[in-house]
């Protein structure tokens, strides 16, 4: 799970790095932008960016990247759940009317299995209501607006 992490990092700098307009980051960026936090991420979203290591399992955020296990979770704050045509949902998540705000991610990354009943998201859950917080804002930042350009999705 470590190993996990230390290379999905880089990927966190590639996004950062995109904050600046470039939508395909060129590598070169990785080295200048050292994993630092962006000046407009919050420590919240940054604490969220650390504790998303083991979410970053299952899901990519990199726009440009595929699917994992889950879904890429780039764009999914304020979204409609179910939202990727070319991602294999529980019939649960398809049909649960979702749409992914504070309001229904914090249950749902409290317990997974109990919010959307049937889903797939083999995840146990995280009891840290700060911690949930956290997370939560960093997946606001997932997402052009940031950027002051409209998402693309
Ligand atoms: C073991 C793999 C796994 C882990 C770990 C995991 N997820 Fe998921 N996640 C999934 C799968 C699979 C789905 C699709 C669930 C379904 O179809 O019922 C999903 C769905 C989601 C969705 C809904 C996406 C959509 O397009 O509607 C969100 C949001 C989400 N996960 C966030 C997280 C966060 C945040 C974490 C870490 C705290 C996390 N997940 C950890 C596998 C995982």
């Amino acid at each position: 799970m470590n190993m996990r992490f230390v290379l999905l990092t880089p990927l966190f700098a590639l996004i950062l790095a995109a904050c600046g307009g470039e939508t395909e980051a060129p590598s070169a960026n990785v080295m200048s932008a050292g994993g630092a936090s962006a000046p407009s991420m919050s420590a919240q979203a940054a604490e969220g960016r650390v504790l998303f290591g083991e979410c970053g399992i299952c899901h990519q955020v990199d726009p440009s990247k595929g699917h994992r296990i889950g879904p890429n979770l780039y764009g999914v704050y304020g979204s409609p759940a179910a939202r990727h045509a070319d991602f294999r949902y529980s019939k649960a998540m398809q049909n649960s009317g979702i749409v992914w705000t504070e309001e229904t991610l914090d249950p749902y990354l409290e317990n997974p299995a109990k919010y959307v009943r049937g889903g797939r998201m083999a995840y146990r859950g995280q009891s840290d209501p700060e911690k949930r917080k956290a997370l939560i804002e960093y997946l606001k930042t997932l997402t052009d607006e940031t950027a002051g350009t409209a998402n693309a999705e």
